[in-house]
């Protein structure tokens, strides 16, 4: 089962420049999170800060009692194998069939014989639809494909925290939305904690149980996902809402006198609908996260801005009506 992620207080720079500061969130346990943000924000330096491949210089990363930033070296190497960990660019090795580039965690962090790391590859090759291509080299297959593969590499050593950093650039929308699919699978299977960095506003609308935007070095904000889908914080409503107006600007930060401008032409936002949360295939078990992802919500709720309660408790009344309808399998599995 999933476990939580704390993050106190974290800041990095590099050199002089500082990349965000005093980011302090929680991952919760087997949830789903999606953190977002422009360019150079300083989102995969945040995934490799989890991990502690890159040391901020303050703050802490709790993950079982070991701090990712401080901890004893050994400790933190312990550790990181709790982690799967899927790349921006894929990172296959180029000279190595998809088996291979799959297989190599095994062989390099377990003693466990061929035959055994063949069933689970072929296992995790299978989960993300590459049956068939394990014998290719990563140059011969699409860029779908290798995102699958890199996907596949990070779950063979039954990862309980997986930090995808941007799985779907460059697929097509239609792939994306097998991933998306494919995501909340893997969440129902595993009950891994999951934390996706992405660009894609569909993934953003359907994915995740929670959000959080990096902007101007600062985690501008980090809750469910209903917070954020009916936020009017004007960085997280122009990034979700794919605007020109606002904030966000083309390489920096707008100036005072552009934004006094635009809010002069300013029309109304429209009300957002927020479309449903995707679920496990059919067959699938249910999420587990769910249930206690509902305890956690309701018992915050009271502090949520108003728009994002009453999206909430609809949610949850759309949920229970549902529920009613299908009583005499329900709660069979729980
Ligand atoms: N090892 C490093 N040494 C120095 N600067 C770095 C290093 N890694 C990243 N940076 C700088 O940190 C900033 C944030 O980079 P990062 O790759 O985390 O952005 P990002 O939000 O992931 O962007 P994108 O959405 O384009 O992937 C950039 O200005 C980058 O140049
Ligand atoms: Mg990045």
């Amino acid at each position: 089962m999933g476990i939580e992620v704390v993050v106190e207080g974290l800041t990095k720079s590099f050199g002089r420049q500082n990349i965000w500061r005093d980011v302090s969130l929680t991952l919760p346990a087997g949830e789903v999170s999606v953190m977002l943000g422009p360019s150079g924000t300083g989102k995969t330096v945040f995934l490799k800060s989890l991990i502690g491949l890159l040391k901020p210089e303050k703050g802490r990363v709790l993950i079982d009692g070991v701090d990712m930033v401080n901890s004893p070296e050994k400790d933190i190497y312990e550790t990181r194998k709790l982690f799967g960990l899927m790349f921006q660019d894929g990172a296959l090795f180029g000279s190595l069939s998809l088996f291979d580039n799959i297989a190599f965690p095994l062989r390099e962090h377990t003693r466990k014989k061929e035959s055994e790391i063949r069933r689970i590859v072929m296992e995790r090759i299978e989960v993300v639809g590459l049956l068939g291509a394990e014998g290719k080299l990563p140059g011969e297959i699409s860029g779908g494909m290798r995102k699958r593969a890199g996907l596949a590499r990070a779950l063979v050593l039954d990862p309980q925290i997986i930090l995808c950093d941007e799985p779907d650039s460059g697929l097509d929308p239609v792939r994306t939305a097998y991933l998306s699919q494919l995501l909340i699978d893997l969440n129902a299977q595993i009950d891994a904690t999951m934390l996706i960095v992405t660009h894609n506003l569909d993934i953003a609308a359907t994915v995740p149980d929670n959000m959080g935007m990096l902007f101007r070095r600062e985690l501008v904000t980090f809750g469910p996902r209903e917070v954020l889908l009916t936020s009017d914080e004007p960085v997280v409503s122009q990034f979700l809402g794919g605007r020109r107006e606002g904030p966000i600007g083309m390489s920096e930060e707008k100036d005072a006198a552009t934004l006094a401008a635009e809010a002069d032409r300013a029309m109304p936002a429209a009300p957002r609908v927020i479309v449903p949360q995707l679920e496990p295939s059919p067959g699938l078990p249910p999420r587990r996260a769910v249930a206690r992802r509902r305890e956690r919500v309701m018992s915050m709720i009271d502090t949520l801005p108003p728009a994002a309660r009453s999206a909430i408790r609809e949610t949850y009344a759309r949920d229970a009506a549902a529920a009613t309808v299908t009583a005499p399998v329900a709660g069979s599995g729980a």
